[in-house]
């Protein structure tokens, strides 16, 4: 084995957002990473030093660490040179909504017999899918494999500094050497630990997820009152979040989440209880009301435009969310759809998910290379993300460029004052204090 310093050399399998992060991540602290993947063309790329998706902070990472990082499509590569195997594969879900496992056992199937190596789970897998796989091991003869599940928190946008910052490292396992190595691997990052049973691990990260969604839907929900009341939903979070029961995080009212955890977490969660026999009642109405919340959207449109047949809309950002170019289950492709389907002419921009929303929104949405050019002659704009430079838009400028007046901000992101002194109409989620008495401008 040849590696510069005393940490010990790790594999890592799948090179998406965690894997990739995770490998620079322990390259940064000293460790070797034989990084597998079987996506030839990724894996090609990454040797040439080209990183396949935006996170601040990656490319420099795995720039400064080029001579740790080594990458390859053979697993026989991460195999004869370390003993930890994290695996970091999608699980995206079925039909059903249950986690689709296909990558996770293709990876287990292809291990070989061996008492010196252990797989390391990031991937997010239903609770119970640690005891299958180390029963797996077992019929396959290849009952020395060690498992130790070990979740992975961080967050798109801010992977690397999450992963060098982590709020708490989770290793569940049976006890044995691999669990320690993990939390060895770990220990430089002095985060705290929790060292536990891998079913617990394995609940602690659907949990997690599970319960941040939850704070979104019913942020969302007291904002759907605000509407109804005339309270403020974004004083209303400032006065809950104060409250350190509660605290400020997960309280921004919104248009819905999306991305490619928490919909999809939430919706195993759920089919995992099911299919052992619970009704999860509260998570029923968290995806609900997520649902529904993307289409108010249509509702504010049509309360000020009419019908939307032939109206330009102005999308503004099209990523689930800001700092990352990852479109899945974004807000973006639910509301571009329903625009289209009531007959509205949709344009976008947005600052860096443009080719990646290409490949999800395959027709009909005209990309524009600006947030003013997307405002040129358009009825409304929907801020749908809430990119900084958002926040630096000349609102004079688009007021001018704008065939209507109509601002529907997503996000609860713009200065509302200051896009009324443009002439604009402000709507946001959950703000009707906030609301001109002068109704919108129509083209
Ligand atoms: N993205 C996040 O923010 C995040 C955060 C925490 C946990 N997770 C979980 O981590 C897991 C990975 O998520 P991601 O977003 O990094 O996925 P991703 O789709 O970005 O990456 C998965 C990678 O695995 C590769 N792969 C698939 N099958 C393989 C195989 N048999 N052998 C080797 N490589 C293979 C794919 O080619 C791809 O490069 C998922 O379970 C996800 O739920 C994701």
């Amino acid at each position: 084995m040849s590696h510069s310093t005393n940490r010990e050399p790790i594999g890592v399998i799948g090179t998406g957002y965690v894997g990739l992060v995770t490998a620079a991540g322990f390259a940064e602290l000293g460790n070797d990473v034989w990084c597998i993947d079987i996506d030839e063309a990724k894996i090609e790329g990454l040797k040439q030093g080209r990183i396949p998706i935006w996170e601040p902070g990656l490319a420099e990472l795995v720039e400064r660490h080029r001579g740790r990082l080594h990458f390859s499509t053979d697993l026989a590569d991460a195999l004869e040179h370390a003993r930890l195997l994290f695996v970091a594969v999608g699980t995206p879900p079925t039909y059903s909504g249950d986690a689709d496992l296909s990558a996770v056992h293709a990876v287990v199937e292809a291990m070989p017999a061996s008492d010196r190596h252990a797989l390391v789970m990031k991937s997010t897998v239903p609770v119970g899918t640690g005891a299958t796989i180390k029963r797996l091991f077992d019929e396959q003869g290849k009952g020395g494999f060690r498992y130790v599940s070990c979740p992975e928190f961080l967050k798109e946008g801010s992977a690397v500094e999450d992963f060098l910052h982590p709020d708490r490292v989770v290793v569940g396992d049976d006890g044995d050497w691999a669990g320690d190595a993990v939390v060895d691997l770990y220990a430089p990052l002095d985060a705290p630990l929790v060292r536990t049973d891998i079913k617990s691990a394995e609940m602690v990260k659907l949990a997690s997820n599970a319960f941040l969604a939850t704070k979104i839907s019913f942020i969302n929900e007291i904002a759907n009152v605000c509407e109804e009341t005339g309270a403020d939903v974004v004083e209303v979070a400032k006065g809950m979040g104060l409250d350190n029961r509660i605290g400020p995080k997960f309280l921004q009212a919104g248009i819905g989440f999306g991305g490619s955890c928490f919909p999809k977490d939430v919706t195993a969660l759920k089919q995992l209880a099911g299919n052992s026999g619970y009704h999860f009642q509260l998570l029923n109405s968290v995806i609900e009301v997520n649902e529904l919340q993307k289409r108010r959207v249509m509702a504010k449109l049509e309360k000020h435009l009419g019908s939307l047949v032939g109206k330009e809309i102005a999308l503004l950002g099209l990523a689930f969310k800001p700092n990352t170019d990852d479109m899945r289950e974004a807000s973006s492709l639910v509301l571009s759809a329903r625009l289209q389907a009531a007959g509205a002419r949709v344009r976008a921009y947005d600052p860096v998910a443009e080719e990646e929303a290409r490949k999800l929104i395959p027709r009909g949405v005209d990309f524009k290379a600006s947030a003013l050019e997307a405002g040129e002659g358009a009825d409304a704009i929907v801020l749908v993300t809430e990119w900084p430079e958002f926040a630096e838009l000349d609102l004079g400028e688009l007021a001018t460029a704008m065939r209507g007046t109509l601002v529907i901000d997503g996000r609860n992101f713009l200065d509302a004052a200051k896009v009324r002194d443009a002439g604009l109409f402000y709507e946001g989620v959950g703000r009707p204090a906030l609301k001109d008495r002068e109704p919108a401008r129509t083209a």
